[in-house]
């Protein structure tokens, strides 16, 4: 039986690989929604992206639900120096999308689920800031204990931060909901910038994409060739970061990934080091170990992985 999980999302190029691999992943991922959440651009293109990126895949049914415009406690720091300022650039012409918003706030949306399927069936796959699964635990407690995991794009340690010296971009965005999940008790994978660093675009894995000739694969092509400029200057690395679909690809093929299960806290009063995932990696302190903390991937093995479910659509 297909696993339940609900994609939590501020598409954002990456974040667009992530759903279209997903969405191709129907025996293994059952995907009950998609809830955006504000984060690499404000939420009413999050929400318009992440319609746009379904009907790219094929998929005009799946459920598109809005969630938390601002995080929990800040304001909204937005991406658009890395994604443009549509959050899909790249494709000459973004289309307007044919698929209508669902009614329900995505919050709800994620209480709701989780109160109504049986507990422990239910995952959650979050590729933005955790504002919305912050406010859903704050407002519903008693579905933390029905969350079967979290799987998630944050943090950082050995590789440092990408938004400030010390914080990963997702978790700096909103370090309260991001204090609120690492406490929470919940399961947590968690896909820092130090493993997805190393999932690096180049121009024959994005080539490969783009001769699939298909909508999605010519339609990821151009978002990663305009998406890789960013880490390309910055890191003078020789491609883009895929952060976002290592969080889908753990779910499909978790034997790609090699980790340590540690303690991580989060920092959430320093202005100087905000946001930052404070990993106990070498276990100097007595803190009860939180999080399976990504450290390597199959690189090979995840781009062939993307092709082949990319050209399933
Ligand atoms: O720091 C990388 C993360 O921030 C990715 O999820 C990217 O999409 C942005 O949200
Ligand atoms: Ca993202």
């Amino acid at each position: 039986m297909a696993r339940k999980i609900i994609i939590d999302t501020d598409p954002g190029q990456d974040d667009a690989a992530a759903i279209f691999l997903a969405l191709a992943s129907p025996e293994t991922l059952s995907v009950l929604g998609i809830t955006t959440v504000a984060g690499n651009v404000p939420l009413a293109r999050t929400s318009e992206n992440a319609r746009i990126v379904c009907e790219w895949a094929g998929k005009p049914e799946t459920r598109v639900f809005a969630g938390c415009d601002a995080p929990m406690q800040r304001a909204l720091v937005t991406a658009e120096h890395v994604h443009g300022k549509t959050g899909l650039d790249g494709p000459a012409n973004l289309p307007k999308p044919k698929i209508a918003l669902q009614d329900q706030h995505g919050v709800d949306f994620i209480i709701d689920t989780l109160r109504a399927e049986p507990a422990g069936s239910v995952t959650l796959c979050t590729l933005g800031p955790l504002t919305n699964i912050g406010t859903a635990f704050a407002k519903a407690p008693e579905i933390i204990a029905r969350v079967a995991e979290i799987v998630m794009m944050g943090g950082a340690y050995f590789e440092v931060g990408n938004i400030t010296p010390a914080a990963e971009f997702n978790i700096y965005v909103d370090p309260e909901a991001a204090d609120i999940v690492f406490k929470s008790g919940c399961k947590l994978t968690v896909m820092p910038l130090d493993v997805t660093h190393k999932a690096l675009t180049s121009p024959a894995r994005v080539a490969a994409l783009r001769d699939l000739g298909t909508t999605a694969g010519i339609a990821m092509a151009d978002m990663l060739d305009f998406f890789e400029r960013f880490d390309v200057e910055k890191y003078g690395s020789a491609g883009a970061p895929l952060h976002d679909p290592c969080v889908i690809a753990y779910l499909l093929r978790p034997e790609l990934f090699d980790g340590r299960h540690i303690n991580v806290m989060i920092e959430t009063k320093s202005e100087l080091t905000l946001g930052m995932t404070v990993a106990d990696f070498w276990g100097v302190t007595d803190r009860t170990p939180n999080a399976l903390f990504m450290q390597d991937v199959d690189a090979d093995g995840f781009f062939a992985l993307l092709t082949e479910r990319l050209a399933r659509l």
